[in-house]
């Protein structure tokens, strides 16, 4: 059976929660076992799917789980000999700043991700407030006397473009990209939140003063950030403190830095309101308009081989409701079949040197209903109700 990518996205996200759940419960076997099996669907992700945009979020994030792995396995069964007078452990302690500096470098992204504007379909809007708050100022600051947005959220429901977005944005500036999963966040500097919340936007503000160059800090899921766990008492409200304090720094009239802070959820009621108020900007990430689905069918079947049947603004209407990551999954899995259809084939033979190789037939709109009448959209209309109601009351533009 073949996996579309939102269900291999979806099974690493599955591991990488219970590694970080058994990871503060100090049960390091079990973490290590779940980080090294988000590794796995992510690493399967990359192979199939060697040219989806967003495989350098998905590196990273390997990264970020193999290196949680490697100090778990050099922690296990190593008590550390805390003696403050020794130099021994100033060593040790220095040892431990360089490397604790270097997980942080690792995040920041030095390829521009490899997603266009013109790849993210629909969401005019979002594109645009994005725009203006990024690419202008950075253009022209002298333009902005009042200062202007630096942080902001992007809200919707899952598979609508908002990791999309923020990569896109990133490719448009000349600048550094810093993207960072606040769950694995949470998970990778466990006990320790609060304190490498700070250095995380230290070593961002270091970025933008260096070269004078805009730094995005990507913080996605980064509603995980209020629920965030700590072995500490009172840890997850420090935490949180702390990044307000932090947004507060981004935020503050004084300095020029080209410093901006985008978030994405898709829970954003469970932000609370000092959290909303310093992200300016609250950028709707809405399902694909009847448009926007159209142009979506269009860019992802532009490759394949249809017949005359297949109409995108036909589909389009078929499909609403779906989400753009839906409809891009929904082409994949009619061309896939046409495949599966060669190798069931009861003629099926291993390719004869010499010998042309079959090619998969024309899809039909047939294929696409078939589908259909199989997959349901991944967001209900329950859902899109409830974030059409936080909307009105909190989208700003
Ligand atoms: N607006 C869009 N235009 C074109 N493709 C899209 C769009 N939105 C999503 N996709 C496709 O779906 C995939 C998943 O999208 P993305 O990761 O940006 O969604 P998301 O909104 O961040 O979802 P989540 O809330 O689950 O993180 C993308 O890699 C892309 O292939
Ligand atoms: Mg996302």
């Amino acid at each position: 059976m073949s996996l579309a990518p939102q269900e291999l996205e979806n099974t690493a996200s599955k591991y990488a929660s219970q590694a970080i759940k058994f990871d503060s419960q100090g049960a390091r076997g079990m973490a290590i076992s779940n980080y090294q099996q988000a590794i796995d669907a992510l690493v399967k992700l990359l192979q199939l799917y060697p040219n989806s945009k967003l495989n350098q979020i998905y590196k990273d994030r390997c990264n970020s789980y193999h290196n949680r792995i490697c100090s778990l396995q050099q922690s296990r069964g190593v008590e550390p000999a805390v003696d403050p007078e020794a130099s021994d452990s100033d060593q040790k302690a220095s040892v431990k700043r360089q490397e604790d500096e270097n997980d942080f470098e690792e995040l920041v992204m030095k390829v521009k991700p490899d997603v266009t504007w013109d790849q993210v379909i629909g969401l005019d809007e979002a594109k645009s407030a994005l725009r203006e708050s990024i690419v202008y100022p950075t253009k022209r600051p002298d333009l902005f006397p009042l200062g202007w947005p630096k942080g902001m959220l992007l809200y919707g429901p899952p598979g609508t473009g908002k990791t999309m977005l923020a990569a896109a944005t990133a490719n448009e500036m000349d600048g550094y990209f810093i993207n960072v999963d606040a769950s694995s966040l949470m998970s990778k500097w466990l006990g320790e939140a609060e304190k490498n919340v700070a250095k995380l936007f230290a070593m961002a503000r270091k970025y933008a003063e260096k070269e004078g160059k805009a730094v995005i800090l990507f913080v996605d899921e980064v509603d995980s950030l209020l629920g965030a766990r700590s072995s500490e008492v009172g840890g997850e409200v420090r935490t949180k403190n702390q990044f307000l304090t932090e947004m507060d720094g981004v935020n503050g009239k004084g300095k020029q830095l080209m410093l901006y802070v985008i978030g994405a959820t898709n829970k954003p009621w469970s932000l609370d309101a000092p959290f909303l108020r310093r992200f300016q900007k609250r950028i709707y990430v809405n399902l694909p308009t009847q448009d926007a689905r159209e142009n979506l069918f269009d860019q992802y079947t532009a490759k394949l081989n249809k017949n005359s049947t297949v109409s995108s603004a036909q589909l389009a209407k078929l499909f609403d409701g779906y989400s753009a990551s839906d409809i891009k999954d929904v082409c994949q899995a009619a061309q896939i079949k046409t495949v599966h259809e060669i190798f069931d084939a009861p003629d099926y033979h291993e390719p004869i040197e010499g010998e042309a190789r079959i090619q998969p037939r024309s899809l039909t709109a047939d294929d696409f209903k078939n589908i259909m009448s199989r997959r349901k959209p991944s967001v209900s209309l329950e859902m899109i109700r409830a974030y059409h109601k936080w909307s009105e009351e909190f989208q700003a533009l």
